[in-house]
């Protein structure tokens, strides 16, 4: 499978296959599932500019509908992260007179509620409406549309230049990146930056954290294909700081091409990408190689506890789970059930696979003998929360980087 890359229309070839695949955040509800939607999830590299994408295209109309169910503050450790960046913000980029934030992405307004407490001018573009909602409730001003380089366009016209714009998990997401990216260079101050933070090449890499693919991650960034594709947008990458939050991400700092000094991180990190050989299609080959020995070890020791007797039952319900079950062949017959925190997920099934998400209750009402952790990025929260359940003997099943029992 080949494809044009989406910035630079370069051939993208395909070398990570993980077959057929729902979307990961549909959640379907029990008698919803006859018509589910499915993809090939296919994921290759751009053999020019190297910028890691999938090779399918899912409308995002039909990802980010009114109902989608993944909120930013749904982690203690999430809403502190956001808030920080938040005072980051107005600590430096936002003490000009009447400086303007803008956030693509600014789903509950976790980082948002922040700037807008400190009276500063901002705006969120969210175009799923439940959780604009939800910001709205906070305070925060919100256009609910899709980013790109229109609404850029009327953004500046109505409000000015912005001294920021941020995305958080959400531009690695959008496949008119392109646009967004012109749109960045058209509504930022030449004084301004554009931040983003999004799940690194390089840690989903080192990890095998193969389930960070599904259909919202249109792209996996690395520095250097960054770097290169605000470099045909009138951008150039200043700062890129690695981040622990969501397994492994990046933060990037991009701004108007020859307007700030370039950290010398940036030169560190591309060398350090070059030894990784994040640049390579043969990366790639042997990431899905060790994605096919990941899935038959899990799906081993799943069949063989259960055969065993034992009850195992799985820990919160992630995108990213959809992923994993549906790869794995894993269903409500090895798995009866999932708990997770999001009250919208909670009474739906996941993707594909079927199994029902039921509130953390369910988990610590009765304890399984084992509990497969799919939200591996939130494991010491998690299992800080249940500590009994490990006192009382039961087990944590994980696998990244490997399938392991703690
Ligand atoms: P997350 O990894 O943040 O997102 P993604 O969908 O992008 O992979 O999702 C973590 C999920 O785990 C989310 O649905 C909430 C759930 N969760 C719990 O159920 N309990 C917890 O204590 C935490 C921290 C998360
Ligand atoms: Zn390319």
């Amino acid at each position: 499978m080949h494809n044009p890359c989406r910035i630079c229309g370069g051939t993208v070839k395909g070398s990570i296959d993980l077959g057929r695949h729902p979307r990961g955040n549909a959640f379907p509800r029990p008698g919803e599932t006859a018509d589910e939607f499915f993809y090939r999830l296919v994921v290759g590299m751009c053999d020019v500019c190297t910028m890691v994408q999938l090779l399918e295209d899912i409308p995002q109309e039909v990802r980010y509908h009114d109902e989608y169910p993944y909120h930013a503050s749904g982690s203690a450790i999430h809403r502190r992260h956001f808030e920080e960046i938040a005072q980051g913000f107005l600590d430096t980029e936002l003490t000009g007179p009447d400086p303007f934030a803008v956030e693509i992405g600014s789903n509950d307004g976790v980082m948002l509620a922040r700037i807008a407490r400190a009276g500063v001018r901002h705006l969120g573009v969210e175009p799923s409406r439940q959780v604009a909602e939800m910001s709205r409730a906070k305070g925060v001003r919100v256009l609910p549309e899709f980013f790109d380089e229109g609404t850029a366009e009327r953004i500046r016209a109505e409000h000015g230049p912005a001294d920021v714009m941020f995305g958080a998990n959400v531009i690695a997401h959008i496949s008119h990146l392109a646009s967004v990216l012109r749109g960045a260079a058209l509504l930022l101050a030449r004084t301004g930056v554009f931040v983003f933070e999004e799940p690194y090449l390089g840690s989903v890499v080192e990890k095998t954290a193969f389930d960070i693919l599904y259909d919202e991650h249109s792209f996996v960034f690395s520095v250097r294909a960054i770097q290169a594709a605000a470099e045909r947008f009138g951008l150039e990458l200043v700062d890129a700081r690695p981040m622990e939050i969501h397994g492994g991400s990046m933060r990037y700092t991009l701004a108007p091409a020859g307007a700030r000094p370039v950290s010398p991180r940036v030169g560190e990190l591309l060398e350090k990408e070059a030894a990784q050989g994040l640049g390579e299609h043969a990366t790639l080959e042997e990431f899905a190689r060790r994605a096919r020995t990941v899935r038959d070890d899990l799906t081993a020791l799943v069949r063989d506890l259960h055969a065993q007797g034992k009850r195992i039952v799985g820990y919160g319900a992630p995108a990213k789970i959809t992923t994993v079950t549906n790869y794995c062949g894993i269903g409500p017959d090895l798995i009866p059930f999932v708990c997770d925190s999001t009250p919208s997920k909670q009474g739906r099934l996941v993707a594909g696979t079927h199994i029902p998400v039921r509130a953390p209750e369910a988990f610590s009402a009765d304890h399984p003998d084992y509990a497969l952790l799919f939200a591996w990025n939130h494991a010491e929260e998690i299992m800080a929360k249940e500590r009994e359940f490990a006192e009382r003997g039961g087990r944590w099943i994980l696998y990244v980087p490997d399938v392991h029992i703690v």
